[in-house]
């Protein structure tokens, strides 16, 4: 078994959703994260991977290293393939509509901010891997908070395929992460560096950034 630190045991029979942000809140306050297995509503699962299982693969196109100009495929930093997320699909609605609840409660219990939200669909085939990287800059980028959750079933050891958080830029051990059917992860962007090792079969998850609102007068950001 892996050494997981600050790993909530949660019972995804007994709880409503407030408890349940209650702890995710109570994780990023303490640690700057949260990592809690087997917690995201058991339905809600079910819907994401069955969706993201039934997706065309002509859906997928490569994942590129930001956008726009800098929609650049980076084969050294990520090898993974990607679908964003969208409220046009049952599943996606789903998703974006318990997101909106996780919002609406860090902003109250932790003031944090939270002004949108961008996700998608990752999948890591055998081999792939995403290097140690961080999802926001300080000062550069307006996502404060990372929320990841997998769907993958009966995940040994041997498969590989780990999220490594990694404490700070000087951490070189980190904490693991077996990417386990509904395992929530958030993480404040700009603070954990962190890495997905190469698995040895699919991964399947979601990736998402919550965004702070930098829009000086009225002019508003849209997510980008
Ligand atoms: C990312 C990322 C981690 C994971 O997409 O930025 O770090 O475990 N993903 O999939
Ligand atoms: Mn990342």
């Amino acid at each position: 078994m892996l050494a997981l630190k600050n790993v909530s045991q949660f019972s995804e029979n007994n709880f409503n959703d407030d408890s349940l942000f209650a702890l995710i809140a109570q994780g990023i306050e303490s640690n700057g994260y949260s990592i809690l297995p087997t917690a995201l509503p058991e339905a809600l699962t079910e819907t994401l991977f069955t969706h993201q299982q039934l997706m065309e693969a002509d859906k997928f196109k490569n994942a590129g290293i930001g956008r726009g100009k800098e929609y650049l495929k980076n084969e050294f930093v990520r090898t993974d393939a990607i679908s964003w997320i969208t409220g046009e699909t049952e599943a996606g609605a789903d998703w974006l509509n318990w997101v909106a609840g996780l919002q609406s409660y860090l902003n109250r219990r932790l003031f944090l901010g939270l002004f949108s939200f961008e996700s998608h669909f990752a999948h890591y085939s055998p081999g792939d891997y995403y290097k140690r990287h961080y999802d926001a800059f300080k000062g550069e980028s307006n996502r404060v908070l990372s929320l990841i959750v997998y769907f993958n079933s009966n995940w040994l050891a041997s498969d590989g395929g780990e999220l490594v958080l990694y404490q700070d830029q000087q951490d070189q051990v980190g904490t693991k992460v077996v990417p386990l059917m509904g395992t929530i992860v958030a993480f404040l962007s700009e603070e954990f560096p962190h890495e997905v090792l190469a698995a040895n079969r699919d991964r399947y998850s979601i990736a998402g950034w919550f965004r702070v609102n930098t829009s000086v007068t009225d002019r508003v950001d849209p997510p980008r």
